[in-house]
């Protein structure tokens, strides 16, 4: 992972670090993070929580959240659950109101909930909801609860935001279509949000995870012999962005293929249409197996 911290951020590291400081810029703040009940956003839950945070956890599966909550106070950490559907405008705005009204600005925001799918253009042509249900979580949700959250945060000249996104922002791999605009669509979003923010203090930083091994990715058979992040690798990947705060944390291999994507578009045009013949779609994806949960 690349991990572009900007010079004062390093520079509090490097000063941390001489004076032998272990503490977090995270102890004693407020971070939210969405997506909480699994995943890349329990583990980045659990390891804010040991770094001194109050954690607030949202997602959708209260039983789930309260489980993580539970293992976060066990562990002496301060974390309270907030069960709420993304995709439910009105709940998000409640959320915000209750959020803002309990605990005051919520100092980093983590937009974690995600939705993925890996499904061919030619399975998708009926299905045009696969492309209205990935903006739905991965787009308009979160928008709706940054802006929300925002006034608090310009208001006390501190927050930040950090979107958990995608490598396919740059690589735009074959059967992704759907989720990657998705996740393009935000990580663009916080590009010129944070310009406007900027004088505010107010921060964005857009996180493009490979490929990581969680409940996400388990229908897609294609993945099971990839080399994968663990969910606590990722987390930490996302903990490092929160206290150093860049513009971006992305992988060397998906900026050398942005910009072969860039510099020979037909040539890379070629090797992904060759790996969309050999890698298919999953199971799920044809709808041969319906898992409950995910859809690869
Ligand atoms: N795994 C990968 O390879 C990979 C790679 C790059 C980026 N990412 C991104 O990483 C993020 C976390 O994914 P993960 O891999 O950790 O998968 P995961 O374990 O399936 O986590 C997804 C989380 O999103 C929550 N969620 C889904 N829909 C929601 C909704 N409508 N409202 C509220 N919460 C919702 C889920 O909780 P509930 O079901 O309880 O609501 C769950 O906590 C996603 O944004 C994903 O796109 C993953």
């Amino acid at each position: 992972m690349l991990l572009l911290a900007t010079p004062l951020a390093r520079a509090r590291r490097l000063v941390r670090t001489l004076t032998g400081d272990d503490s977090s810029p995270l102890a004693g703040r407020t971070v939210l993070v969405t997506g909480a009940s699994s995943g890349i956003g329990e583990a980045t839950a659990l390891a804010v929580a040991t770094r001194g945070a109050t954690v607030l956890l949202v997602a959708r599966r209260a039983e789930e959240l309260e489980r993580v909550r539970g293992a976060i106070e066990a562990a002496g950490g301060t974390a309270y659950a907030f069960a709420v559907d993304l995709t439910d405008g009105d709940a998000v705005d409640a959320l915000v109101r209750q959020v803002v009204a309990e605990f005051g600005p919520v100092d980093h925001l983590v937009n974690n909930a995600g939705r993925s799918i890996r499904r061919s253009l030619s399975l998708t042509h009926d299905r045009f909801h696969d492309f209205e249900r990935t903006m739905a979580v991965n787009y308009f949700g979160p928008v709706r609860l940054t802006m929300g959250l925002l006034p608090a945060m310009r208001a006390q000249r501190f927050g930040h935001v950090v979107n958990v996104v995608t490598w396919g922002v740059q690589v735009k791999s074959p059967k992704f279509a759907a989720y990657t605009a998705s996740k393009s669509a935000l990580d663009v979003f916080a590009r010129i949000a944070g310009r406007e923010t900027y004088r505010d203090n107010v921060t964005f930083t857009n996180v493009r995870l490979g490929l990581v091994r969680t409940d996400m990715v388990a229908p897609t058979e294609a993945y099971a012999r990839t080399p994968a992040q663990t969910a606590e690798q990722a987390a930490e990947v996302v903990v490092r962005a929160l206290e150093d705060r860049p513009v971006t944390v992305d992988l060397v291999s998906a900026r050398v293929v942005a910009v072969a994507n860039v510099v020979a578009p037909r040539l890379t045009d070629l090797a992904f249409s060759l790996a969309d013949r050999a890698f298919g779609d999953s199971a799920a994806a044809t709808g041969r197996t319906t898992p409950e949960r995910v859809q690869a």
